[in-house]
């Protein structure tokens, strides 16, 4: 794996890589170094919908992998990766081609996300709602295989959770600056205006690179803040709830009571988006993609599947989102099936499971093999 144009540096104490390509464009990986403004940098992912799109940035990654964390050849470690169930043939044999061929390891395989998600949750067979950054999917998992045909997606996940977010802040005239673009900052009451000092950097900081900074911080709220109701948006039950308190990094707190329900809603009851550019008529919500999927697989099957719905994705981690998703499955289920919704507790599990999924099916190999595994994800990045 040898690339004379390769060079590392060191930023904010993490080890990161960067490469030069013959077109001089410098990598930078590593979220941390990520923090720290540069002229310049734009903040890019080498994939798009779970596929490779850009593959320069793939294989600088690849290098970064190799080079600073598994710090070994290549060529001694068989490879197992994870791919979306809509991976397409034309890819995956470029992603064979590169691994063969550039990094000459001895063996490959390719799984889908969804089965490893089920070997980590010790299931062969289930319905696996992976609620991601970009998306969220109901893959049927029957006996190790993926049933391509019964695949249902839907565009509700956390970016947009993020989106809404945003723009119900924007509404609130609450302004998000990541706590990076604070130079100083002092206490004020709950409710009151922020008195800060913003930094000024320098002019060659791109409209990416704050645009990421500003979205870590959404969502920061998302997850601390925001709320899956139990049950469907009414107006008396709301006014219960009790309030979240938040403060942002400009020193403003405030507590936020039934407006935390209603940006999340929008996953279980499409209809009451309001977004430009959504027609929510056309939105799935989380238990229609799920029954949906149930429905488009063989009747001898779908008992097996409900009884075991796995729930994974980072978005997932939404308070009260499994406890809703059961509430309107069971709605949607016969009264001869069982309903199981199975979701680990601890939030590595939930964003990484794919991840512990192939360490399970590369450790029943290994014998055969040592094996490095590697999942690809949006939120996530890299884990290896
Ligand atoms: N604790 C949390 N609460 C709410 N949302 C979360 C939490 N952690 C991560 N997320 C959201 O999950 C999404 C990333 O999920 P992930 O499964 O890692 O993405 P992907 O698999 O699509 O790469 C982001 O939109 C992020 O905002
Ligand atoms: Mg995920």
């Amino acid at each position: 794996m040898e690339n004379k144009d390769e060079e590392s540096m060191e930023v904010d104490g993490t080890p990161s890589t960067s490469i030069k390509d013959s077109a001089e464009k410098k990598y930078i990986h590593d979220t941390t170094s990520l923090l720290y403004p540069r002229e310049h940098m734009e903040i890019g992912h080498p994939l798009k919908d779970g596929m490779i799109e850009d593959w320069d940035m793939f294989e600088s990654t690849l290098n970064h992998i190799y080079k600073r964390h598994i710090q070994s050849d290549s060529s001694l470690h068989p490879v197992l990766m994870s791919e979306p169930p809509w991976n397409v043939r034309i890819k995956r044999e470029k992603l064979t081609e590169l691994l063969f061929e550039k990094y000459n390891i001895p063996a490959f395989f390719l799984s889908k996300n969804a089965v490893l998600t089920a070997f980590a949750n010790s299931r062969a067979t289930g319905l696996v709602i992976d609620s991601g950054a970009s998306h969220t999917t109901a893959v049927p998992i029957h006996e190790g295989y993926c049933l391509q045909h019964a695949i249902m997606k839907s565009p509700l996940g956390g970016d947009f959770i993020t989106k809404q977010a945003k723009n119900f802040l924007a509404s609130q005239k609450i302004d998000i600056l990541p706590p990076t673009f604070i130079a100083s900052r002092e206490t004020v009451k709950e409710g009151q205006a922020p008195i800060f000092k913003r930094k000024e950097f320098a002019k060659g900081v791109t409209q990416s690179w704050q645009d990421y900074m500003i979205n870590t911080q959404i969502q920061d709220f998302q997850a601390s803040v925001l709320q899956v109701s139990d049950v469907p948006y009414e107006e008396e039950i709301i006014e219960q709830m009790p309030a979240a308190p938040y403060e942002f990094a400009t020193g403003y707190n405030l507590e936020f009571g039934g407006e935390r329900i209603q940006v999340a809603e929008g996953l279980f009851d499409p209809t009451v988006i309001k977004a430009p550019g959504l027609e929510p008529s056309t939105m799935l919500s989380m238990a229609h993609i799920a029954t949906s999927s149930v429905h488009l697989c063989d009747v001898d099957i779908r008992s097996a599947l409900l009884s075991n719905v796995i729930v994974t994705g980072g978005n997932s981690l939404l308070l009260g989102f499994t406890d809703r998703l059961q509430r309107d499955l069971s709605i949607k289920t016969p009264q001869n099936m069982k309903l199981k919704v199975i979701a680990p507790s601890a939030a590595a599990e939930r964003r990484f499971s794919s991840w512990i999924g192939g360490s399970i099916l590369a450790s029943l190999v290994s014998r055969m093999y040592k094996c490095v595994y590697l999942c690809l994800g949006r939120g996530g990045g890299w884990q290896f």
